[in-house]
């Protein structure tokens, strides 16, 4: 079997999104939010209850008091960030993996995938863009593929290691699919409609090395793309893809980016990642 159709098998067996988060997420999908069966929901899962009591307290999700019930968050909050709150504690958990492949460490998959997400957000907010609801989450799940990938860089060790320390112009998921027929923003995609969640995160997972390639939701795209090229610049989960990470230029223009704007995201994205970190329960 080719690598490519080995990586199609490995995404179709891939496991569903955690059961309980499906149906939370359903529930909150639903045009009339039914916040009882939501509690009820989210108990099954203290992990989930825990981490959400946590970060509704902090900057980036947070109303100014404490909360302390699941019901009031809810009623506080809404249905978005609540959304955010559940796939960021998924994420914790799925994430938090080493990737030997890519060359992660613990957690730097987890952290590079949360620094999009609230870079993305703070780009959006900072040049006050009128980007989609799910900006958060596309960013957050932008490289997904790499969990589906990673076993095969592992099984190619030798090859990817030349690829790496090869000086050619190529952009890293070229080079991904030069060797396996097909790369992690294909992967991502594919793995993101076997898990049938919402069609714009899909584009931003499968164009956010090449923003200017999206048929659609193009704004939203380039968004990702900045906010992850932005955690390369940061060193924050940069892996084997090194060097090799290619700046759409076109999204930099096209989005006005003045230099005291990226700084200042930056400043802010690590501010409140220092914070999300601390708060999630990773362990
Ligand atoms: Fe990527
Ligand atoms: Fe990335």
């Amino acid at each position: 079997m080719s690598y490519q159709a080995e990586i199609q098998k490995a995404i179709r067996d891939f496991p569903d999104f955690p059961v309980g988060s499906q149906r939370i997420l359903q529930l909150i999908n639903e045009p009339e939010v039914d916040y009882e069966e939501l509690e009820k929901a989210m108990r099954y899962d203290p992990g989930l209850t825990a981490n959400v009591l946590r970060l509704v307290n902090s900057a980036q999700f947070g109303v100014k008091r404490t909360i302390e019930s699941l019901h009031r968050a809810f009623v506080l909050l809404g249905e978005k960030r609540i959304f955010e709150l559940v796939m960021t504690h998924v994420s914790s958990k799925l994430f938090d993996v080493e990737m030997r492949g890519y060359q992660l460490q613990p957690q730097d998959f987890l952290r590079h995938s949360l620094w999009v997400a609230v870079g993305a957000e703070q780009f959006a907010k900072t040049l006050d863009l009128q980007t989609s609801e799910t900006l958060f989450t596309a960013g957050l799940l932008h490289d997904v593929g790499k969990l589906v990938m990673d076993p095969f860089l592992v099984q190619e060790r030798e090859t990817m290691q030349a690829v790496a320390a090869d000086v050619s112009e190529d952009s890293f998921e070229q080079r991904e699919k030069a060797v396996f027929g097909i790369n992690h923003n294909e992967a991502g995609a594919m793995l993101f409609e076997h898990w049938n969640l919402p069609p714009e995160i899909a584009a931003a997972i499968r164009y956010h090395h090449t923003p200017e390639d999206a048929p659609d939701h193009q704004q939203l795209v380039k968004v990702v793309h900045i906010a992850d090229m932005q955690a390369y610049v940061e060193s924050v989960g940069t892996g084997i893809e090194g060097v090799h990470y290619h700046l759409s230029q076109q999204a930099f223009e096209d989005l006005d980016l003045a230099e005291e704007t990226v700084e200042y995201v930056a400043s802010q994205t690590v501010d409140q990642m220092k914070e999300i970190m601390q708060l999630l329960e990773t362990q």
